[in-house]
């Protein structure tokens, strides 16, 4: 069941995806893009940490959760 992995359940931990950002980060010289529960405080610390270059934010647009 892929479903829950591309749109996290809410009690999923945040930033769920990232982890496999960081593994393309290593591997790979082109913008990594991260997405899954993600906030924009947690945004913003990701990017600082180079853990990847950008995130894409979904239902953090759309509401306020
Ligand atoms: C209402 C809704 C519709 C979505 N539709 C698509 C879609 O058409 N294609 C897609 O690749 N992802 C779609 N997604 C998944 C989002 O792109 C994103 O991967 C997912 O919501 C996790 O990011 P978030 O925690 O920032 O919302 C959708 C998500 C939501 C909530």
């Amino acid at each position: 069941m892929t479903i829950p992995h591309m749109i996290q359940p809410n009690y999923y931990p945040r930033g769920y995806n990232v982890h496999f950002a960081e593994q393309f980060k290593k591997e790979l010289k082109v913008p990594i893009n991260s997405v899954g529960s993600i906030d924009i405080e947690m945004a913003d610390r990701l990017i600082g940490e180079a853990k990847c270059d950008m995130v894409a934010l979904v239902r953090p647009v759309i509401a306020d959760n």
